[in-house]
């Protein structure tokens, strides 16, 4: 076996799986305000922007090719249904239509949930102590055209209610955006590795936790039913999130459904690696670069990740090649 392993064009030449920026989802924060650059302590590396800093972000983004970003956005104030999320002059409505404009050709994704915007912190709509279920879905698919209509180039509902793959797409196409994709959270697990997102987001549940409407990690087949129905319901790509505790997810739902698939490396997977990597314990692009590729061998065609644009730098750097 070792014969073509001697040298880095013979390794090159027999390497299953390849990593490129393409592959990558830039996640980004956007705030209320003017001049806002502030880093997310649990996060080194990673910022929130208000709408004119994005737009200077984005031209790195863009230079770098990565595939896409996707925005998630902090509104100035939050209420009991989320009223921020829908608003057509919303943080993240503004940030879709200045994006657009600046970078007609860079892809937008936007994350359509509520918990960013609602003072409670849930997904959804709370009524009687519980996320109500069909009048939160309601809320998304307003929440997804309004995104659409500023221009957004497919939309990513991330908040695990039922039967909201459908809602969206009957309203978009009513709404005349057919063309609009749907990126679907098809199986996101309730994670205790989204911490320095909801410090990021501004989004723990003030009362309880998500483990009425998201996964529980110790199941697998339940994400390959998620995931067909998303499908059935139109959904155009799946997402399976976290990434690494769940690779195993990401090769079943890849190999039952063949369909095009998202894999989010979310706020905690990168945490660890800069606080390692901080410590000097790991070589930080080295390991990096492992656990992408080890995600896209695992089943993903996109990764969402933290790590999208330093990732294309080290890419680049070794001229598109992994040497590890
Ligand atoms: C919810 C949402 C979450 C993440 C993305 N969308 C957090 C949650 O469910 O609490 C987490 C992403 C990450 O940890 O990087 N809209």
């Amino acid at each position: 076996m070792r014969r073509m392993r001697r040298s880095e064009a013979l390794r090159a030449l027999v390497r299953e799986t390849d990593l490129s920026a393409s592959h990558l989802i830039q996640p980004a924060f956007v705030v209320a305000g003017e001049g806002v650059r502030e880093e997310v302590s649990s996060m080194p590396g990673v910022e929130r922007f208000s709408i004119s800093e994005l737009v200077a972000e984005a031209t790195e983004i863009a230079t770098a090719g990565i595939g896409a970003i996707l925005l998630f956005g902090i509104p100035a104030s939050k209420d009991e249904s989320g009223s921020g999320a829908y608003d057509d002059e919303g943080v993240v409505q503004m940030a879709v239509r200045a994006l657009k404009e600046a970078h007609p050709d860079l892809t937008v994704i936007t994350d359509v949930c509520l918990c960013e915007y609602t003072s409670h912190g849930h997904c959804g709509f709370v009524r009687d102590g519980e996320v109500d279920n069909d009048l939160t879905i309601e809320l998304l698919a307003k929440t997804a055209i309004s995104h659409a209509e500023a221009g957004a180039d497919a939309v990513a509902p991330s908040d695990m209610m039922d039967g909201r793959v459908g809602t969206i797409r009957h309203q978009l196409d009513e709404e005349g955006h057919a063309g609009v994709p749907i990126v679907a959270y098809s199986a996101k697990y309730a994670s205790a590795f989204y911490g320095p997102f909801r410090e990021a987001a501004e989004s723990t549940p003030e009362l309880g936790d998500r483990r009425g409407y998201q996964l529980d990690p110790a199941n697998a087949a339940e994400a390959v039913r998620e995931a067909q129905l998303d499908l059935e319901e139109g959904a155009d790509m799946l997402m399976v999130k976290p990434a690494l505790p769940y690779l195993d997810v990401v090769r079943r739902v890849k190999q039952e459904t063949g369909a095009p698939l998202a894999v989010y490396h979310v706020s905690g997977e990168y945490s660890m690696l800069k606080a390692a990597a901080a410590n000097g314990w790991i070589d930080e692009p080295a390991a990096v670069l492992e656990t992408l590729t080890a995600i896209r061998r695992a089943g993903a065609d996109a990764i969402v990740t933290y790590y999208a644009k330093e990732a294309a730098g080290w890419l680049q750097a070794e001229s598109g090649s992994i040497t590890v």
